[in-house]
């Protein structure tokens, strides 16, 4: 695990320098994006570099991380419509080439199966993006996750709805009760992974992350085990290394 820590304006060009390097190599990589305040830099500034025609998501395809179970497509909580806004929609992606997790599904099983079978089938994950959350959950994978978890739905823990009820007029009763999300194990099959933490309230889960015993109460802790991973830290999230 590799770990940098510079200002947040800094870990976004550092990474959307390797976005440019790996789409500049392989056009039609296939991206892994995550929702959430943390990535919103980076995607500032593969926005800007689209716009600056530097580079392009043209042949590029995308899978996000989670969504929330029960969310109306179109709801503006809803992570579909939040990664359109905050990033696909500002980049040049061609149509179709950014998908989801289905969490309108009647049968949620087979819409979380049927999403593994979509990433195998794109050649799984090029390059992930990921955030950490307060209690150190990777995409929605709460604390007791399996390592070996696959694309599920699962139970939002309390802190998590406290923590995106921001996202809900700061009303967690708003905030759903369940996810379907990317799996750890499902996650540990992309063959890069960048994970950005910004912030003091991420202090104790990005110390956890890197420093701590591997453990299921900790699922970040389960990136150590893969090859290549970088820790984009600000000084406040690495406050507490
Ligand atoms: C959310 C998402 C995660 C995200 C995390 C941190 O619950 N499911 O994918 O990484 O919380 O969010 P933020 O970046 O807004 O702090």
């Amino acid at each position: 695990m590799q770990l940098i820590i510079d200002t947040e304006h800094n870990l976004a060009l550092w990474a959307a320098d390797r976005y440019e390097r790996l789409l500049a190599e392989v056009p039609e990589a296939v991206l892994g994006l995550a929702t959430g305040s943390s990535p919103l830099r980076v995607y500032d500034e593969l926005a800007a570099r689209v716009a600056a025609g530097t580079m392009s998501f043209a042949s590029a395809r995308a899978f996000t991380l989670d969504e929330y179970v029960g969310l109306p497509a179109g709801h503006p909580g809803s992570y579909r419509r939040v990664i359109d806004e905050d990033f696909a929609r500002r980049v040049d992606f061609a149509d179709g080439a950014v998908q989801g997790p289905d969490g309108t599904a009647s049968d949620l099983s087979e819409a979380a199966a049927e999403y593994e079978r979509r990433i195998v089938s794109a050649g799984g994950i090029d390059l992930q993006i990921l955030g950490i959350g307060t209690n150190g959950h990777i995409a929605f994978n709460e604390p007791g996750s399996s390592v070996h978890s696959r694309t599920r739905v699962e139970v939002l823990s309390e802190q998590t709805r406290t923590d995106n009820a921001r996202f809900f007029g700061g009303d967690i009763d708003a905030v759903p009760t369940r996810c379907l999300t990317q799996g750890i194990g499902t996650i540990l099959e992309a063959r890069e992974i960048i994970l950005l933490a910004i912030g003091a309230n991420k202090a104790s889960a990005v110390a956890a992350m890197v420093e701590g015993a591997p453990s299921e109460r900790v699922p970040a802790t389960a990136l150590r085990s893969h090859p290549r991973v970088t820790v984009l830290a600000d000084a406040a999230a690495a406050a507490a290394l």
